[in-house]
């Protein structure tokens, strides 16, 4: 017999279906809750709610683990390409060789972008956000690909999600090169995925640039990181904009604006101008650990706790490794590596990030080897952007190609003023 959970109130009892996932976490169902009692569930922040049953992402965050697929991330980091987790993660396998290659030949093949589409970048002014281009603009590519819009089986499906991956990557260094005022640079066909888009960011047409192997490995990586996160708010956006049935690049270029928040994929960004800000203050780590723990500065340690994670964030640790590594390599020493490096110290010893679980998280160390590799502050989010474009993909298909899915729609507990009369503007 299943297990069951029952529920008191109001002098009944509701018996409610208990949920079992593969990793044994444990749910109450309450979809018919609300039919047989009137009751919802509130969780202000959906911190205690399983949105969706999905079979991308694992992570148990008191265990610091994460899988994709139920491989172990610190495998896929050591020994996959962006391409082949790409494809892991939005079609549950890992590629063969001939899925790989043509995998790899549908991104080459849509990495160009419509001449016409140049014309748009000209509209936004020099300093305009790139995020704010990505976005916009991966919804004006969309209008250039309509067919993209029928995504009815794999085949179809892996066209769809090579051109948004590709055409993604594009516009993400053009919007580069628009804000430097260069001219933009188009793909290679010989070069790929990550390598291209190093190309199209550092190359000028009087000057090619020739990416390093280990700097394209690092990169390569960090987006191998990034690659699904399970229900975070950008994921959960692209799901509920697909539930709607709007088109994978609508709900994509959606997926980007949940993104661009400080506390969600700008934390990368936030954690560099920190760091540069208490070097240009030549304040003491402790004392900024201090100012954080006091909460009236309202500061925050940029880069450090998690929703989900509760000990270290794995994608933190392999960050690290690699930071020593890309900056050894490139002979760089950059001195907020050591700040960071401090105040991770001083956090981990302090009572206050002791007692409240918090761990540095993927975007501690990530920028500092962005910033390493000479992709400008600016550019970091839209860097974790093109990492998270699969899992908004494969996450996207998982609603789309659920037989049961419905619009998502959360209800809520109205909390405003009740019923009252409408008064004429004259009597106000
Ligand atoms: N610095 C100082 N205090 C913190 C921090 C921090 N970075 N994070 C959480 N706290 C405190 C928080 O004020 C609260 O204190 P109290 O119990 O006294 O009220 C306590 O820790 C518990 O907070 P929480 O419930 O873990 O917070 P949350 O789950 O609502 O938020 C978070 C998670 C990631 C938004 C938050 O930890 C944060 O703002 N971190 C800094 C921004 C950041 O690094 N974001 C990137 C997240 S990982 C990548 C991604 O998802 O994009």
């Amino acid at each position: 017999m299943s297990e069951t959970a029952r529920l008191e109130y109001g002098g009944k009892s509701y018996t409610l279906p208990v949920v079992h996932g593969t990793e044994n976490e444990t749910a109450v169902d309450i979809s018919n809750l609300r039919a047989e009692s009137g009751l919802i569930t509130l969780d202000d922040g959906y911190g205690n709610t399983g949105s969706c049953l999905s079979a991308i992402t694992y992570i148990d965050g008191d265990k610091g683990i994460l899988r994709y697929r139920g491989y172990a991330i610190e495998e896929l980091a050591e020994q996959c390409s962006f391409a082949e987790c790409a494809h892991l993660v939005m079609f549950g396998e890992l590629p063969n060789r001939g899925q790989l290659d043509e995998f790899r030949r549908l991104l080459r093949v849509h990495s160009f972008i419509h001449e016409d589409m140049r014309h748009h970048f000209e509209g936004f002014p020099p300093n305009a956000p790139p995020m704010a281009i990505l976005s916009a603009m991966i919804n004006a590519v969309g209008c250039f690909q309509p067919e993209v819009t029928v995504v009815d089986d794999d085949a179809n499906f892996l066209e769809a999600a090579a051109r948004v991956m590709s055409k993604v990557r594009t516009i993400a260094a053009y919007s580069y090169k628009k804000s430097r005022g260069e001219p933009v640079i188009y793909p290679r066909a010989d070069l790929r995925y990550t390598a291209n888009f190093l190309h199209m960011m550092f190359s000028k047409p009087y000057e090619p640039f020739e990416p390093d192997n280990d700097i394209v490995r690092a990169l390569d990586q960090i987006w191998v990181l990034h690659a699904d996160h399970e229900q975070n708010c950008s994921t959960s956006t692209v799901r509920m904009v697909g539930s709607s049935q709007a088109n994978l690049f609508a709900s994509v270029a959606a997926g980007v604006c949940a993104l661009w928040g400080p506390l969600h994929g700008g934390a990368n960004q936030a954690v560099i101008e920190m760091l540069t800000q208490i070097q240009a203050s030549g304040e003491p780590v402790s004392k900024f650990i201090e100012r954080v723990k006091s909460k009236d500065s309202k500061s925050l340690l940029m880069g450090f706790g998690h929703r989900v994670y509760r000990n270290f964030d794995p994608r933190a640790k392999i960050i690290k490794a690699s930071c020593d590594k890309v900056l050894a390599k490139l002979g760089i020493h950059d001195p907020l590596l050591d700040i960071a490096k401090q105040l991770e110290e001083a956090a981990l010893r302090d009572e206050y990030f002791i007692s409240r679980k918090l761990y540095p998280n993927v975007d501690f160390y990530s920028g500092i080897i962005m910033r390493a590799i000479g992709i400008p502050l600016n550019m970091f989010t839209v860097m974790f952007a093109i990492g998270r474009v699969p899992g908004w993909i494969a996450n996207w298909r998982e609603v789309r190609l659920n037989p049961k899915a419905r619009i998502y729609r959360p209800r809520q507990i109205y909390v405003g003023p009740t019923a009252r009369e409408y008064v004429p503007i004259s009597r106000r």
